[in-house]
């Protein structure tokens, strides 16, 4: 049988199979609270049998959202309604994951169909960003607030708590969100942290936050499954590559991570990424093969046999998909149906 289609141990669950509802913002929330636009939006994954259903980005502080209507999770009263959506995947057969996340100077954004453009700090819908450096993603961009040690201390707490509040809801995987220039990443990548304390310079120092973040948050996932999202590459000379990235993951395997889910880019606008299918797979394959974390490729993956041949080459463990589930939720079906697989659909549409 397709190896895809195949259920996938991880030490505390069982994955179905191997085909994941990558991370997606809907900039449909308010005050960080979900609605039923995400129920039914995730729900919708669940039914279409996707091995595991990751929610979009969801802040640990409120200024920590990419734009006013993300999602959160600072506060015990967002947990009721993440309960309801946890339940009902569950309810599916998928296991209910959730990426949490600090966008850091790519914050108090307007929402991707409004123009992507920041608002000031004094509006309504703005607020204060921070970065490790003073530095604006965009020349646009009003300057980020350098970070003090007792402000990084306290984020790590914040990141701490919302993993707490993410176990009550009910998620499984806990993913933290270190990739596409969002705050972890930006402390990663060498051409946006120009810090000389010991959060820049070194290799070392660059990965601490990071560090600090995932030993925070491991001890609470006795029962869960840690994974953590990287942009492999800032695709831009003297940036964060994929030489660290095979560095980073091996510490982050001895520090009880499960899954290193290898995307790319986001740092710095001058990237030049060659965009294509499986364009990202290389670097999964790198990591996998050289730290023996257990590995997920994303990136232009939009059919089961592409998908098929990511995990019988041994290139990556899971395969995430993000725009070709939002173009059909029943993605798994049509995979394995591609793959001569066969999977039963939901008894209501038998
Ligand atoms: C994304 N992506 C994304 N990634 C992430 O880590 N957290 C997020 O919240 C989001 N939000 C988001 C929203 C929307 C509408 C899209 C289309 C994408 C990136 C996504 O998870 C994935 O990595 C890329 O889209 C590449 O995969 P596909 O779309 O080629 O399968």
């Amino acid at each position: 049988m397709a190896k895809i289609i195949q259920a996938f141990p991880l030490s505390n669950m069982e994955l179905p199979n191997r085909v994941v509802v990558s991370p997606m913002c809907q900039y449909s929330g308010y005050d960080g609270f979900a609605n039923d636009w995400h129920l039914v939006h995730l729900g919708q994954f669940a039914i279409g049998k996707a091995g595991a259903v990751i929610q979009e980005a969801t802040a640990i502080a409120p200024e920590g959202r990419i734009s006013f209507w993300d999602l959160g999770i600072w506060k015990d009263d967002h947990i009721e309604k993440y309960r309801q959506i946890t339940t009902f995947i569950k309810s599916q057969g998928s296991i209910p994951g959730i990426q949490l996340a600090h966008a850091g100077r790519k914050g108090s954004d307007r929402k991707p169909w409004e123009g992507k453009a920041q608002y000031l700090p004094e509006h309504e819908f703005g607020w204060q960003t921070v970065a490790p450096s003073a530095i604006p993603f965009h020349e646009k961009d009003h300057p980020p607030l350098e970070l003090s040690r007792t402000a990084i201390q306290d984020i790590v707490v914040r990141f701490r708590e919302a993993a707490e509040r993410a176990i009550k809801s009910g998620y499984e995987i806990i993913e933290i969100h270190a990739a596409h220039g969002y705050l972890i990443h930006q402390f990663l990548s060498p051409l946006v942290n120009l810090r000389n304390d010991e959060y820049g310079g070194s290799f070392e120092n660059r990965i601490r936050f990071l560090l600090e973040v995932v030993d925070a948050v491991a001890p609470l996932t006795a029962n869960q499954s840690l994974w953590v999202r990287i942009s492999a590459s800032d695709w831009a000379e003297g940036g964060w590559d994929v030489e660290q990235s095979v560095a980073l993951a091996k510490i982050l395997k001895e520090r009880g991570v499960e899954v290193i889910d290898v995307s790319s880019g986001g740092a710095v606008r001058h990237q030049k990424i060659d965009v294509g299918p499986n364009y990202q797979v290389p670097f999964a394959e790198k990591i996998k093969r050289e730290s023996g974390l257990i590995t997920a490729a994303v990136g232009m993956i939009t059919s089961g046999i592409q998908a098929e041949a990511i995990v019988e080459n041994e290139q990556a463990d899971l395969v995430l998909v993000a725009r070709a589930f939002l173009d059909d939720p029943h993605f798994v079906y049509h995979a394995a149906a591609d793959l001569a697989a066969d999977l039963d659909w939901a008894e209501q549409y038998a």
